[in-house]
């Protein structure tokens, strides 16, 4: 019987445990996390959500703080079109939170960036143009380009002298997008690194549409596979969403993925960025409280558990902080469902919106609860405390039972050691 372990994920010469933890932004996959799974001989991801936020968690740095007061004027005016980042001040965030990362590093594995092209950021070009580039600047082994088909992300990162050399890949959920991708980026000669197929079963956002319940990540993995052997091109797939344990790792493994990406286990382990209390609803949920639903601005579906404070909540939009969201022209699907809400209740108490949620604030407050649809699972990977609380699991436990694990069995905490 295989296990993961019997495969390797190769770039070039290098080879690799072929197990990538996903990036979950806000700051849900966090450097500790990523550097576990690097440590291990994986592949982890931070992400680049948010990123000025992040850095003043992680750094003491204040550039939310200076961003809401440059627009403290703007606060109370429902145009958001004049709220920017200053460029200069993303690329510094971005290089400390990369930068520092990567100084952490150790063992064999990699570590790489989730870069998600819906945060627009009330000037889409410029904002992703930065981010790519400062995080090639700062040391990053990869970048996974993600939420978004990302037709110019390759062409804004052409002339860094590492855009060759780092690991440069793509989250597609159809042949159709990827076919796309590589038509719009032939011109620069440089195929990706690699390419994640994400089903839909995954947690955050999903590339498909309210039917997602009718595709299947087998056979769009399939489907890939077959268009890049007819175009002889050879790029390691990544399979992604609903990869539970050892064995769903193998049955992708023997359909010909490189190599698989999984996020939704390790969402309970200690050096995930979700807070305690969060992780044990996480444990709590059954399988009738995880929905997808549309009330993420981005437009795209998102999964997340049923009793997610950011549903319905009406706080006002905090783009001078935030505004991560703004598309182009400095718009979000939130702030048009906010204004509904004050037209019709000019006093702005006890305001609820349903259709779209602040995703900013939510996401960066860990009141969104986006999760993949195997969450109700989780319990049976951990043990129940004394208080009755979950016990929270480590990052290298999680890895190693995706690694050695046969017969869809999951190890228990203590008996990870007798199961290696
Ligand atoms: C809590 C959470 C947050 C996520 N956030 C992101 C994100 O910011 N960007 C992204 O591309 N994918 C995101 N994902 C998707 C994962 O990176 C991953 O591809 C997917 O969830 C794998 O499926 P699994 O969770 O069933 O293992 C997120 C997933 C979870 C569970």
């Amino acid at each position: 019987m295989k296990r993961v372990d019997d495969f390797r994920l190769k770039f070039g010469k290098k080879e690799y445990v072929p197990l990538l933890i996903g990036g979950m932004g806000v700051d849900i996959s966090t450097a500790e996390l990523a550097l576990e799974a690097a440590r291990l001989g994986g592949i982890g991801h931070i992400s680049d959500a948010m990123v000025q936020d992040v850095s003043d968690r992680r750094f003491d740095t204040e550039f939310v703080k200076e961003k809401t007061k440059f627009y403290k004027h703007n606060i109370d005016n429902s145009d958001k079109s004049v709220v920017q980042f200053d460029l200069g001040r993303l690329a510094e965030a971005t290089k400390l939170h990369v930068g520092h990362t990567m100084e952490a590093k150790r063992g064999e594995g990699l570590i790489f960036i989730n870069c998600m092209e819906k945060l627009t950021m009330n000037g889409p070009r410029e904002t992703l143009q930065v981010r790519l580039n400062s995080a090639l600047d700062a040391g990053i082994d990869g970048i996974t380009l993600s939420a978004g088909l990302h037709l110019g992300s390759f062409a804004l990162m052409a002339d860094h002298p590492r855009f060759r050399d780092a690991k440069l890949g793509i989250i597609v959920s159809s042949v159709r997008a990827l076919q796309l991708f590589l038509r719009k980026t032939a011109r620069l000669d440089r195929l990706p690194d690699f390419v994640v197929i994400e089903g839909p079963l995954a947690g955050g956002h999903l590339g498909f549409g309210m039917d997602w319940a009718q595709y299947d990540l087998a056979t769009i993995v399939g489907e890939i596979a077959q268009f890049l052997k007819t175009e002889q091109l050879d790029i390691p797939l990544i399979a992604a969403g609903g990869i539970f344990t050892g064995s769903d790792a193998v049955s992708f493994l023997e359909l010909g993925a490189a190599a698989l990406q999984v996020a939704t286990r390790f969402t309970v382990a200690r050096e995930c960025g979700l807070p305690s209390k969060v992780k044990q609803e996480y444990f709590l949920a059954s399988e009738e409280d995880i929905i997808v639903n549309t009330v993420s601005p981005t437009g795209y579906p998102m999964r997340m558990l049923r009793n997610t404070p950011a549903i319905g909540s009406g706080i006002r939009p905090n783009c001078e902080a935030y505004g991560y969201l703004l598309d182009g022209s400095g718009g979000c699907a939130y702030i048009n469902a906010y204004n509904q809400q004050i037209a019709l209740h000019p006093d702005g108490k006890n305001i609820s919106v349903m259709d779209k949620t602040c995703l900013c604030t939510h996401m960066r407050n860990y009141n969104c609860w986006t999760c993949g649809s195997m969450t109700y699972r989780l319990k049976d990977t951990t043990r129940r405390l004394a208080d009755g609380s979950y016990q929270e699991l480590s990052a290298e436990h999680i890895f190693r039972d995706y690694q050695f694990s046969t017969d869809q069995k999951i190890a228990l905490p203590s008996e990870l050691a007798s199961s290696i």
